[in-house]
């Protein structure tokens, strides 16, 4: 008994800290889908001195990718510790990799090119507020999913799944 009810408080913890965590402040985690890569890889059009960032990077798969591929800086943040703690001790194995623990509310992102976004749009007005006073005057935006409501992207990549990509510069956003 004492064993099962310590194992039930530690799944409950553990759900707690992968999914609950994440969805109170932005999005649970859903992994951007592996077979997505090549058309975020073209739509970036990603070059030499670029710095990426995840907002909310899950287990920053995406960003192991594309830093690899072009051996560019990448950055995640994300609010879950133990997905945090996981893509931490995987970026001991690529040294272009950073991930930071919290919020993207938190952090500084004046260092970002271009960041991915993956995220639900209940979080986009504090996200557009945060793109306008913390970001380089000509940083990309990528979204996935849900576009900015009645801002015109400059680039979409679809498909027929409604798995979309859009692609901003800050100077779309009003
Ligand atoms: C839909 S998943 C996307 C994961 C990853 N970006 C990908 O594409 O595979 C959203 C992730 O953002 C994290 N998250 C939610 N709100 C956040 C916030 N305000 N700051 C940082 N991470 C956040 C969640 O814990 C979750 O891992």
């Amino acid at each position: 008994m004492y064993y099962k009810t310590s194992l039930l408080i530690l799944v409950l913890n553990v759900f707690f800290l992968l999914f609950v965590i994440g969805g109170f402040f932005g999005a649970i985690w859903v992994p951007t889908r592996k077979k997505d890569y090549k058309r975020i890889d073209a739509l970036m059009d990603l070059r030499p001195g670029t710095i990426l960032y995840d907002l909310g990077s899950g287990s920053a798969d995406l960003l192991f990718y594309l830093s690899k591929k072009y051996n560019i800086k990448c950055v995640g943040i994300e609010i879950s510790p133990i997905l945090y703690l996981y893509s931490k001790i995987k970026s001991l194995f690529y040294k272009n990799v950073e991930i930071k623990l919290g919020s993207f509310l938190w952090h500084d992102l004046k260092s970002a090119d271009i960041i991915y976004v993956f995220l639900l749009p209940r979080i986009y007005d504090k996200l557009k507020n945060k793109i306008k006073n913390n970001t380089k005057e000509n940083i990309k935006i990528i979204l996935a999913v849900w576009p900015f409501e009645n801002i015109k992207p400059s680039k979409i990549s679809a498909d027929n799944k409604n798995m979309n990509y859009y692609f901003y510069y800050k100077r779309d956003l009003p």
